[in-house]
């Protein structure tokens, strides 16, 4: 599964600020949950990730918090980038001072009229961020570093001062990272002629993930998330949102539908997860980055192409496969004939068309809410690449999908890969299902059981 993890972690525990009096109180970090959350440090260490902040968040009275929670994420090593729409403060500047404005998020026509509004916004809200980062002690710096050029006309209809992004200068962004400054970046792009552009800022966050590599994009926005049909998802693979926004756009609400392009967007250009999350609630984004309570909508890219149910031709490569690891007590021993009546409980990794590592995800028929995962292996040559942490990932999503909420894992030798690499805990054989606690016993093997919830 993609990395929501089972850290809770508050930012008022740094000391330096207090929760959203409009949310309920969160209760404070405990030294188990920095144990926690520790294990997450070379995980996301050297990473870069995309923060996306709606105007409206930044005018949010949680704006505080979040900037906190910012700091959070650079003391664990992740390189952050911010960048920040401008609708909300635009359309309050456009009634204050009555000028009628030709469009608010920057995928319309721009007048000059309506530019000149967006570079006041655009000043505005970057200073407010200045501020917040500022009590944070973070340093920043507003850049030039998007080189854009007009959309020009469309449909027939000439777009005037909206622009598109033409260029992004990764290595003046990366200067600034490298030197620990946090790049805060405007929707406005600048052209060869140093004209500006209004830039829709959901566009810019993917285009800046792109350039710059990012794992994440992280949207943070008035919304609970991914709002599908009228329910907010809290994860998606991005083919099935690909699917979703070709065949029924008019399902995606319409808080949503910008951020859901976007993010196809930036998956489809190599970031690996996208975040929509409730920039409004109190320690929503370190939450959603180190928990799995759901607090926005993950959209993933397919990082699991090469795992597929096995088939009955497959019965013989698994036999074989783990073979080793049955002779080394690693894995229970089952013949070729209970391998292919399982065969349906069977995930493979390919390369190549070569099995070369495999996992089982069964279901207990009196406990729906449990799956147990087994028959994990890897070819030695292929160990340590990651491949085990996906077939576990993978298994937890197909777990999730047909409605467990708990993941269970026997292991005699390598409980140590769940539970250190795969945050299981250890737990006790009574939590098996009856019929289940029978077969355990009667193998004599006598491994410890892990759970994890999903
Ligand atoms: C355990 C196993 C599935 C891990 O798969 P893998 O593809 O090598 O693991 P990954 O590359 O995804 O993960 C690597 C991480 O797991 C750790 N790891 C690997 N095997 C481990 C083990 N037995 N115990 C503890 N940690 C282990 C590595 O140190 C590495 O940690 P790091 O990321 O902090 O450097 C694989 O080693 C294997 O097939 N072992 C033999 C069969 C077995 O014991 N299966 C479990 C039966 S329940």
């Amino acid at each position: 599964m993609p990395e929501k993890h089972t850290v809770s972690m508050s930012a008022s525990a740094s000391g330096s600020a207090a929760p959203s009096s409009a949310l309920p109180a969160t209760p404070m970090i405990k030294p188990t949950d920095l144990r926690g959350i520790l294990r997450y440090v070379p995980r996301f260490q050297g990473q870069s990730f995309v923060l996306a902040l709606d105007g409206a968040i930044v005018a949010d009275e949680n704006f505080g918090n979040l900037a906190v929670d910012i700091a959070v994420l650079r003391s664990l090593g992740i390189k952050v980038v911010l960048v920040h729409g401008i609708g909300h403060q635009l359309a309050e500047l456009s009634a204050q001072r009555k000028i009628p404005i030709t469009n608010v998020d920057g995928t319309g026509l721009t007048d000059a009229a309506t530019l000149d509004l967006a570079l006041r916004a655009s000043a505005r809200v970057s200073h407010l961020i200045l501020e917040g980062l500022t009590q944070n002690n973070l340093k920043c710096a507003i850049t030039n570093a998007v080189r854009s050029l007009p959309v020009g006309i469309l449909k027939g209809v000439d777009l005037q001062h909206t622009g598109r992004v033409d260029r992004i200068d990764k290595d003046f962004l990366k200067h600034l990272i490298d030197a620990d400054i946090v790049p805060i970046i405007q929707p406005i792009g600048y052209g060869p002629e140093g004209h500006s552009y209004r830039i829709n800022s959901d566009l810019l966050a993917a285009e800046l993930g792109e350039a710059l590599g990012a794992s994440k994009v992280i949207y943070l926005g008035p919304i609970a998330g991914l709002e599908i049909d009228g329910v907010v998802k809290r994860e998606m693979p991005v083919e099935r949102l690909r699917a979703v926004l070709k065949e029924t756009p008019s399902l995606v609400s319409s808080a949503s539908l910008s951020k859901a392009q976007n993010a196809v967007r930036a998956l489809e250009t190599g970031v690996s997860r996208v975040h929509l999350v409730d920039g409004r609630i109190f320690d929503g984004l370190i939450n959603e980055i180190f928990s799995n309570e759901g607090v926005g909508t993950l959209i993933y890219a397919n990082d699991y192409q090469q795992i597929r149910q096995a088939r009955r031709a497959d019965v013989r490569m698994i036999y074989n496969l783990t073979r080793a690891a049955v002779r080394r007590e690693e894995l229970l021993h089952r013949t070729q004939a209970t391998i292919e009546k399982f065969i349906e409980q069977f995930y493979v990794f390919e390369i190549d068309e070569n099995i070369i590592a495999c996992v089982t995800l069964a279901f207990y028929a009196d406990k729906p809410q449990l799956a147990e995962v087994g028959s994990l292996y890897v070819l030695p040559f292929y160990q340590n690449r990651g491949i085990g942490r996906k077939l576990i990932e993978y298994a937890c999503l197909r777990a999730k999908e047909k409605g467990a909420t708990r993941l269970l894992a026997l292991s005699t030798q390598s409980y140590s890969f769940f539970t250190s690499v795969m945050n299981f805990e250890e737990t006790g054989p009574e939590i098996l299902p009856e019929a289940r606690l029978k077969t355990y016993a009667e193998s004599g093997r006598n491994p410890k059981v892990l759970i994890k919830d999903l």
